[in-house]
């Protein structure tokens, strides 16, 4: 019988207002906007032949080359989740191969580069069945991503993407991202993102576990008020250029989602020693040296640190020099903004 197959490839991206807390199935409390990587991907291949077994989702998922059992029940989940908005389900059976070009558990959001290079391969492969309007491709991929992992969602798009209804910024939705890119100053074009691993290994929560968490946060209403007012300041801020004000948000945000964790009940603290150290060297040498550079965090201890491709010669150096010593075995990812997910066959 002949198999087809359809190639993605899908960056992670990088939040600089962070979502945190769902509401509805899978949609923010709070608007979030990021960046997409450049190198930080994941490549999906999904193979697909005419379905001969009469149940509905026939799928098997196989992990940097090996078939994976635990990553295939997630994945057959995600599928019932979306299985009414795709008819591929009705037509095919699916080989799902995925692998990341970056490690596992290392500060970098592989659910958002996972989730989002599978929704644009099914996308590829529903279009041999049905007309999906070319104008509307992404944005449909967007919506079926963040059913899988909302910040999947901003990862469909190159550059500076926005996830949530904003007011006054057209098309923002809480059902996909868009892109905000055409807009961008200079200054941000070539942002660098170098990833500064103070521990690998696995979160101690789950980021599934971790939204939970703000359902009955104290602090609910005034994060959903915060993360409004930056990404509605950071819209103006990025066609603007003004970096000390996009480092002040970006580094807000940050330490706003540890702060929410570190109060929420359970509490969780994710910071190592190694990151307060860190983060204090990073203000002092910003202080010190007048460079644009500033810091972000996921939700565990490693640093994303952030600055315009004009300072990358000292920046560098600074990151060899001092920083280099409080990470794990000396590792950092070399990363930077990037043109979005990309077909490869
Ligand atoms: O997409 P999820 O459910 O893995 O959530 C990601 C949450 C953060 O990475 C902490 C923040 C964000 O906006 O990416």
């Amino acid at each position: 019988m002949k198999q087809n197959k359809v190639i993605w490839r899908s960056p992670s991206n990088i939040a600089i207002v962070k979502y945190w807390g769902k509401k509805g199935f899978q949609q923010g409390i709070n608007p979030s906007l990021s960046f997409t990587l450049s190198n930080s991907f994941t490549e999906t291949e999904i193979r697909y032949q005419a379905k001969k077994s009469t149940q509905h989702i026939v799928a098997k998922y196989y992990f940097e080359g090996e078939y994976n059992a635990e990553f295939e029940k997630r994945i057959l989940t995600y599928f019932e989740n979306i299985q009414t908005r795709l008819e591929l389900f009705d037509h095919y059976e699916l080989e799902i191969y995925s692998r990341n070009t970056f490690p596992h558990s290392a500060g970098i959001a592989s659910s958002a580069s996972a989730m989002s290079s599978l929704a644009l391969g099914l996308l590829s492969i529903e279009k041999t069945i049905r007309v999906i309007p070319e104008n509307n491709f992404f944005q449909i991929a967007s919506e079926l991503s963040r059913l899988g992992s909302g910040s999947a969602a901003r990862s469909v798009y190159g550059g500076f993407t926005l996830w949530g209804k904003l007011a006054g910024v057209q098309k923002s939705s809480d059902d996909f991202a868009i892109s905000i890119y055409k807009k961008l100053h200079p200054v941000f074009k070539n942002l660098q993102d170098s990833i500064l691993i103070v521990r690998s290994g696995k979160k101690p929560v789950s980021s599934t576990a971790g939204h939970k968490l703000m359902d009955n946060h104290p602090d609910k209403a005034e994060r959903i008020h915060q993360a409004t007012k930056n990404c509605k300041a950071l819209t103006g801020i990025l066609k603007e250029g003004y970096f000390p004000r996009f480092a002040e948000i970006c580094e807000e945000e940050a330490l706003s989602l540890h702060k929410l964790m570190k109060t929420s009940n359970p509490s969780f603290v994710l910071m190592q020693p190694e990151t307060l150290t860190i983060i204090q060297k990073i203000r002092k040498y910003r202080e010190e040296s007048g460079a644009k550079i500033c810091f972000t965090l996921d939700a565990g201890p490693n640093i994303h640190l952030i600055y315009p491709e004009e300072n990358k010669a000292e920046i560098r150096k600074f990151i060899q020099n001092e920083l280099l010593v409080y990470c794990e075995n000396k590792k950092w990812i070399d990363d930077k903004i990037g043109s979005g997910p990309k077909q490869m066959n």
